[in-house]
């Protein structure tokens, strides 16, 4: 435990201390090579960090599994393909883009969930005979 309470107390600090951050805005103009090189490490660190906890915590942050928008429809097939006659629809028939619903190819207003929950506006294909 010592050497981590060392490195908190006295490296890390000694260490932020040493940097050249200037006083004042004009005094990042002054700087030279030397001590832009001795920032990037730490501003690496930070950004580092930040994406992390971007990717980890923010849920736009987040990618499907494995970037997946299809997570349950057929799945036991190569690709999903579905052909439907337009003389089997009667009036109106609405069908499914959000890949979220439970009567594939139909829409069954999961979108209303998935956009809630991701902050997305995904929305069905009505398809309508006059
Ligand atoms: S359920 Fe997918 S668009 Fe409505």
């Amino acid at each position: 435990m010592e050497p981590i309470a060392r490195l908190v107390k006295v490296s890390v600090p000694n260490y932020l201390a040493g940097l050249p951050i200037p006083d004042s805005i004009g005094g990042w103009f002054r700087l030279g090579v030397k001590d832009w090189l001795a920032l990037l490490p730490p501003t690496a660190l930070l950004v580092g960090v930040g994406y992390m906890s971007y990717r980890a915590f923010c849920p736009h942050g987040r990618p499907s599994p494995c970037g997946r928008v299809n997570r349950t429809i057929k799945k036991d097939v190569a690709k999903v393909v579905d052909e439907i006659d337009i003389e089997d629809i009667d009036k109106k028939a609405v069908f499914c883009r959000c890949w979220r619903t439970e009567n594939w190819p139909y829409c069954d207003g999961s979108h209303g969930c998935h956009n809630k929950e991701h902050g997305d506006n995904v929305g069905p294909l009505i398809i309508s005979r006059s």
